[in-house]
């Protein structure tokens, strides 16, 4: 079957479509039905089946004569490591790590939160917690002890694993005094915390924290506990409009069909093939494709621990897909421009042997076409963009290579996959004719696997996402339907910027600029950058009466949102300005300063307040370098 039928079949059969994709899966109790309706916000699949994530990613393809498959490489050009694990030794880590956390009463339903560098215990850890019902919360390593506590108040975990510390170029960063400080910064406390001990960076240990070298050799294996269907596999924090982050819930038994589908279809890969995504166990696709897709599959994943430039060079990743005989790799736009700065014509490709390597994909943020042309120029290999979002977990819209390879469109993510009913809809909901801009939203019910409610939040879901269009999922980016169905995303509608590939909020970093003593009001843009794709840039107004240097206010500002939210907000830019431009009503213009600054063409707003302002904008802006910075 092709796109177009596979795609009709899930539209008008939902119930015959997924049932048939569930029987890649190992059930202790199958599904009856696909479809169920438990009250909740959304229907949900398979809600009367019970199966285990770590029994489908590991334990099977032990049980079926692969034990001796590699199920993790780790590459780690920082501290110079190669290492292999294969499945069978897979199973015996997750399972004394499960016997750590049972022996300590952990057990189904409660949360765990990880906190670890790029190293394959991360991918441990995840699966020990699937593997006993527990629900884990993996939290980026980039972000500070303040994020880290907001989500220790919302998960409520009873235990943390973590690693002394992580490693970017050029500098150690100690996770455990971090995790420290969050937890004495929150308000729930975890009753104990694993602590990897990293020989570049050892913590000192303190007395809720148990050794994990020690602890897993002397413990029990746990067996896998069968789940319901709908039972959070994970919560994944996300970055919304308020500082508030969401937890997105994503369910076991969707998850499983769904990525297990992906893995054929999307990314074309076979069991026992090597599949390698290039992000960071912290992000979406960190779990969907580092850790569980490829799993769940059967294949090779890899665990990367490095940048694509500076560790040591641009060459990184050639090596990498070379050494390993990678066949799907999957990074970030910028990760690739990285790479193109570092080394435009592409020298450091030679002596690396891609004849393996089928297909590129690249997602989290804008694909430019410059930088798919680069991509296809210097390897000869299909560049794949595809548009998806935590909430769903994997691809909205992919061009399903592995099912039928369908005509590229430089700058689309091409089409919808099975389950995702995608329409643009203008402001009173109606939808708009293909090629007419709009809201895009999915048609309710979603997929499986995608999620069901956020994580003790119902109503903000329902606010979120259900209400300004009924009946449908609201994605929150904007863009259109071509005439051949392919789907264009032009930018988002809410105050979630793009930076590097990670999603962040603008109102996040305005409520932590709005705390120091000095400002009196703030607004914090995202402006376009060649290499990040955006970076975020703040405009504060000072209290009356407050007369020092801006210069150092402004260098207070990004320390303060370096120590608040973390490096990884990468907010660098900032300016003082006497007044911000407003709507007669007391709305920042702010699309309005991300138009002047990114040099783009822009009207007058007819409901402005006080025009001479954007002409102040417009001179601050030029002292930043802006517009083509
Ligand atoms: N722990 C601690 N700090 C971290 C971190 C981690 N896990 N990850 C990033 N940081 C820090 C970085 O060191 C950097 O600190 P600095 O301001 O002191 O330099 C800061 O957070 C910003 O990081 P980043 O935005 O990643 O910038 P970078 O300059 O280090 O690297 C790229 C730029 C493009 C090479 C890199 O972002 C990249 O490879 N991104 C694409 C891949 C990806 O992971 N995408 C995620 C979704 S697919
Ligand atoms: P995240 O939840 O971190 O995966 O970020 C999801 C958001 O990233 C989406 O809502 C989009 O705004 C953006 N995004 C992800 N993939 C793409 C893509 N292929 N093209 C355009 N934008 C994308």
């Amino acid at each position: 079957m092709g796109w177009k039928q596979e795609y009709e079949r899930a539209r008008t059969d939902p119930e015959g479509y997924w049932m048939d994709q569930a029987k890649a899966i190992d059930w202790d109790v199958p599904p009856a039905k696909a479809l169920h309706d438990r009250g909740g916000p959304v229907p949900e699949w398979f809600s009367d089946a019970r199966v285990n994530t770590c029994w489908n990613a590991v334990d099977r393809h032990v049980a079926a004569g692969h034990g001796n498959r590699v199920a993790i490489i780790y590459d780690s050009p920082v501290t110079q490591t190669v290492a292999r694990i294969t499945y069978a030794e897979l199973q015996d880590r997750v399972a004394r790590l499960a016997g750590v956390l049972t022996a300590r009463g952990v057990g189904k339903g409660d949360r765990v939160i990880i906190y670890m560098s790029m190293v394959p215990e991360a991918l441990v850890a995840m699966l020990a917690c699937a593997r006993i019902g527990a629900i884990h919360s993996v939290v980026f390593g980039g972000f500070a002890a303040a994020e880290l506590a907001v989500r220790i108040d919302d998960a409520r975990p009873r235990a943390i694993l973590a690693t002394s510390c992580g490693i970017e170029p050029g500098r150690i960063v100690a996770y455990k005094p971090l995790l420290d400080g969050a937890i004495e910064m929150a308000d729930h406390k975890p009753e104990f915390c694993v602590i990897l001990q990293r020989p570049e960076g050892p913590a000192e240990m303190g007395a809720r924290d148990v050794d994990w070298a020690s602890a897993v050799v002397a413990a029990d294996p746990a067996p896998c506990v069968p789940v319901e269907g709908h039972h959070p596999a994970y919560v994944l924090y996300t970055s919304g409009t308020t500082g508030a982050p969401k937890g997105v819930v994503r369910p076991t038994a969707g998850h499983l069909v769904a990525l297990d589908w992906t893995m054929e279809n999307i990314y074309d890969a076979k069991p026992g093939e090597v599949f390698w995504a290039a992000s960071d166990v912290g992000w979406v696709v960190g779990h969907s494709y580092i850790c569980y897709a490829p799993l769940i599959h059967g294949c090779t994943t890899v665990v990367f621990e490095g940048k694509p430039v500076g560790t040591p060079d641009a060459s990184t990743f050639w090596r990498v897909m070379a050494d390993h005989g990678v066949v799907s790799f999957f990074t970030a736009p910028t990760a690739f421009r990285a790479v193109k700065r570092e080394d435009p014509s592409g020298a450091q490709m030679a002596g690396h042997d891609l004849s393996k390597l089928r297909n590129i994909y690249l997602a989290g943020e804008r694909a430019d076409p410059d930088t798919i042309e680069w991509i296809m120029a210097k390897t000869g290999k299909p560049v794949i963009d595809h548009w998806w979002q935590t909430e769903t977990g994997y691809a909205i819209a992919a061009n399903p290579v592995g099912l039928e390879a369908l005509p590229v469109k430089l700058g689309s993510p091409a089409v919808p996959m099975p389950g995702y009913d995608v329409q643009v809809l203008d402001d009173a909901g109606h939808p708009v004719a293909p090629g007419t801009l709009g809201a895009i939203a999915v048609k309710l019910p979603l997929p499986p696997g995608t999620l069901p409610t956020l994580w003790n939040a119902d109503a903000r879901f329902r606010k979120s996402y259900l209400e300004t269009f009924p009946g449908f999922y609201e994605t929150g980016d904007a863009g259109m339907v071509d005439e051949d169905g392919y789907l264009w995303i032009m930018a988002r509608t809410d105050d979630v910027i793009n930076v590097a590939g990670h999603r962040l909020s603008t109102g996040a970093m305005e409520e932590v600029l709005a705390t120091h003593p000095d400002v009196a009001e703030c607004a914090v843009i995202g402006v376009a950058d060649s290499l990040k794709g955006q970076l975020p840039l703040g405009f504060l107004c000072l209290s009356k009466g407050v007369d020092r240097d801006a210069g150092e206010v402004v260098a207070e500002c990004v320390k303060l949102v370096r120590d608040k939210i973390g490096p990884v907000a990468a907010f660098k830019l900032a300016c003082v300005v006497d007044r911000l431009p407003k709507t007669r009503s007391g709305k920042i213009l702010r699309a309005t300063m991300v138009k002047i600054a990114d040099g783009g063409d822009w009207k007058m707003p007819a409901t402005i307040d006080d025009p001479a302002i954007l002409g102040e904008i417009s001179e601050a802006l030029g002292t930043l370098g802006y517009p083509g910075r």
